[in-house]
C-alpha cells in the first residue's frame, strides 16, 4: 500500500511543462497576481485578463524580463457573455492554445441579501459562476482534442455552508466547489485535470470590494496570496479533486461533518460579524 503510493507519487510532475501557455482570470489584483508569477518561474507563457489593463501590463513587462516568457494581456469585462467569446477568439488569433486555465476572476457582496442592489449581485452570479463555466467550457474541447489540459476553478471555504452576510457569494462559491469537483471526476483518464482551490480569508482586495470591514476572526486567521495559489498549483498537478489552504481553514471544513447545519449558518453568520 506505503510503496503504491511512493510511486504514484513519484509519477506526480513537480512543475507544469515550459512552453506551455495558461489563461489566468482576474490577473490584475491578488491570487490572479501570484498564479503569474509562480507560471512565469515555470517557464509558462501567459495569457493575463481582467478589467484593469495599467497592473497587468506592469506585471507582464516584469515577468518577461525576468523569465523569458511570453505574455499577452488582453483586458475583458469577464461578466458579459461577449466579452468571454472575444478573448478566446483573440486567443486563438495569436494561433496559441490554453493549456491550463486558471478561473480566478470573482468577487463577493458582503450585507443582508435583501439591502442588496440586484445589479451588483447579478454581476457577481455572472462572474462567479457564468464566467467560470463558461471559460471552461470553451476551453475543454480544445484540451480533449489534445488529451491534456488543467484547469483550477478558485472556490471559497465559504462554499462548504451557508453563511449569512455572503448569503448569494457562499451559495455561488458552492456551485464552483460542486462543480470543479464533479468534472474531476468525469475527466478522470482523459488526461485533463480539474481542482478546486477553496481560500479562506487572504490578503488581497477581496474584503476591499466585498465592502467588508476584517472581523477580528479574519484579521486572525488572514494567509498570505502567494502560499495559497502555490498550494492550488501543486494540488492541480497533482489532479487533485480540491484543496483548502492552511491548518485552521482544514479544521474549520473538518469539523462541518460534526455539526448540524443551523449550527454551520450560525457559525458562520458570527464569524462575519464586525462587532
Ligand atoms: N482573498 C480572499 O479572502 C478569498 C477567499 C476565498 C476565495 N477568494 C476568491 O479568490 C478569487 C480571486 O480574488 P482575490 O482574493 O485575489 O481578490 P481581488 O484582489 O479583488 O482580485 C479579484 C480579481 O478579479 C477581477 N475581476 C473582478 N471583476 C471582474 C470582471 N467583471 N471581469 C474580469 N475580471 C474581474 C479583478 O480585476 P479587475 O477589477 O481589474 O477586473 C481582480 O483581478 C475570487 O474568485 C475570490 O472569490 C478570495
Amino acid at each position: 500500500m506505503t510503496v503504491s503510493i511512493i510511486l504514484k507519487e513519484l509519477n506526480v510532475p513537480r512543475s507544469f511543462t515550459p512552453g506551455q501557455w495558461a489563461l489566468i482570470t482576474g490577473a490584475s489584483s491578488g491570487f490572479g497576481r501570484d498564479f503569474a508569477t509562480l507560471l512565469a518561474e515555470q517557464r509558462i507563457n501567459l495569457v493575463l485578463t481582467a478589467r484593469r489593463r495599467e497592473p497587468m501590463e506592469a506585471d507582464a513587462e516584469r515577468l518577461m524580463e525576468q523569465y523569458g516568457i511570453q505574455v499577452e494581456v488582453l483586458p475583458a469585462d469577464l461578466s458579459r457573455s461577449e466579452a468571454r467569446e472575444d478573448l478566446l477568439r483573440s486567443i486563438a488569433g495569436l494561433d496559441i492554445h490554453i493549456d491550463i486555465l486558471i478561473n480566478n476572476a470573482g468577487f463577493g457582496v458582503f450585507g443582508a441579501y435583501t439591502d442588496t442592489e440586484w445589479s451588483r449581485l447579478n454581476q457577481m452570479l455572472q462572474l462567479d459562476i457564468v464566467a467560470l463555466s463558461h471559460l471552461s467550457s470553451l476551453v475543454l474541447p480544445g484540451m480533449r482534442a489534445r488529451s491534456e489540459g488543467y484547469i483550477l476553478q478558485v472556490a471559497s471555504i465559504g462554499a462548504y455552508q451557508a453563511t449569512p452576510g455572503y448569503a448569494a457569494y457562499s451559495a455561488a462559491k458552492a456551485y464552483v466547489l460542486l462543480m470543479g469537483e464533479a468534472l474531476n471526476r468525469e475527466l478522470r483518464g482523459t488526461g485533463i485535470k480539474v481542482t478546486v482551490l477553496a481560500p479562506g480569508v487572504s490578503a488581497t482586495q477581496f474584503l476591499e470590494v466585498s465592502g467588508q470591514k476584517p472581523t477580528l476572526y479574519q484579521k486572525l486567521f488572514m494567509m498570505k496570496s502567494r502560499p495559497v495559489a502555490r498550494l492550488g498549483l501543486q494540488a492541480l498537478l497533482r489532479g487533485k479533486m480540491s484543496v483548502v489552504p492552511g491548518i485552521f481553514n482544514n479544521l474549520m471544513v473538518q469539523s462541518l461533518r460534526l455539526i448540524p447545519r443551523v449550527l454551520q449558518a450560525n457559525v458562520a453568520g458570527l464569524l462575519m460579524r464586525n462587532r
